[in-house]
């Protein structure tokens, strides 16, 4: 089997962040989310990939490599504009050749990755299998119609009416008949060949098609409440790690991972939570939840349930919470007496302060 992943999307709805990286390339527990997905592909036992990237394929290609990082075997493949899932199996036909694959979404996370999902394709061997899992608002996924064998009768791209509440999740299991479904859809209102109407023309014309409900959760992380929430379960199952320092006079409560060269002083640490290497905690509170990333600076500040990124500095500012900030951004506070803010504030960033 081999995997065909999706990493072309602009996420213009983790913007600011994507202004300056590719939404694929945001850090959940200070790995970027695509690395996730591809530990879990390799863990199904997929060797070979063709990773889909766009505009932001120099960045992308420069942090995963050559894919051994994953002892995966990857090809790139150029994609101008998305033009949607079903337009990415196309440009990928040649690397696919005949073989089957999964077709995984670069910024999605399953808990339990997809192994399972894969050695359920494997032993069943239907025409096409896609992840599903129950949500509360159907009408933002595609909708899978299934009997109770598991087997599609319909699929519905985010209905108005929804039939149901099983969405398709960001995987997607294919023998090559997809490739001739494929090829004969037409793109959609939103001006994109959506894979849910080729796999829709395969279940009208009587192919096999399987819903396959994960176990545990998955994270599509679109969104910074995404990002955030994902962040969150992915640390609820840390150990505690500590390669760094912590002196004496901190307190350390739950699981930590203190990276390499990092130093934590006279700080309260409540895991789960990580501090990434290089980075320096005084006179601070880490609460839970919260992923400091490489060469950070945090001195009198509390944070919780927080996102930092590589190289951003945190002075005498507490209450941070459910927050992400950005590479190198600085907060801190204003000089004694000044009694305004100051705000250098990046396009399309969000700011709330205290009433
Ligand atoms: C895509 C698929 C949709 C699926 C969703 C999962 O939607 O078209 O069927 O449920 O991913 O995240 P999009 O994110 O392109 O709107």
């Amino acid at each position: 089997m081999k995997a065909l992943v999706l990493a072309g999307g602009m996420g213009t709805r983790l913007r600011p962040l994507t202004h300056a990286m590719p939404k694929q390339l945001v850090p959940v527990v200070n790995k970027p989310v695509l690395f996730h997905g591809l530990e879990q592909i390799a863990r199904a036992g997929v060797t070979e990939a063709a990773v889909i990237v766009g505009d932001w394929h120099r960045e992308i290609r420069e942090a995963v490599g050559d894919g051994s990082l994953f002892g995966l075997e990857i090809t790139w493949i150029q994609q101008e504009a998305p033009f949607g899932l079903a337009h990415c199996v196309l440009l990928a036909r040649e690397f696919l050749a005949d073989d089957d694959f999964v077709m995984y979404l670069g910024d999605n996370v399953f808990s339990d990755g997809i192994a399972d999902l894969a050695d359920a394709f494997r032993r069943t061997r239907p025409d096409a299998q896609v992840a599903v899992v129950r949500v509360p608002n159907p009408e933002e996924y595609g909708i899978v119609e299934a009997g109770p064998d598991g087997r599609v009768t319909a699929l519905r791209e985010k209905p108005r009416a929804p039939r149901g509440n099983l969405a398709v999740a960001g995987a997607y299991f294919f023998s090559p008949l997809v490739h001739d479904a494929v090829a004969r859809i037409e793109p959609s209102l939103r001006g994109e060949w959506e894979i849910t109407d080729a796999i829709q023309l395969m279940v009208a014309e009587g192919r096999d098609v399987r819903a396959a409900e994960i176990t545990g959760w998955w994270r599509d992380t679109g969104r910074i409440d995404d990002i955030l929430d994902c962040n969150r379960l992915l640390l609820d199952r840390l150990e505690t790690a500590v390669a760094g320092t912590v002196d004496e006079a901190s307190t350390v409560l739950g699981a930590v991972v203190v990276e390499p060269g990092a130093r934590v002083v006279r700080s309260h640490l409540r895991g789960p939570l990580v501090i990434g290497a290089g980075s320096v905690v005084e006179d601070s509170y880490i609460g839970p939840h919260t992923s400091i990333g490489a060469d950070c600076v945090l001195t009198d500040a509390g944070l919780s349930h927080t996102i930092v990124l590589d190289r951003a500095t945190v002075t005498d500012v507490n209450g941070i919470h459910g927050s992400v900030i950005g590479r190198s951004a600085r907060v801190g506070i204003s000089p004694p007496g000044d009694g305004r803010h100051r705000l250098v504030v990046g396009d399309h960033t969000e700011l709330r302060v205290l009433a």
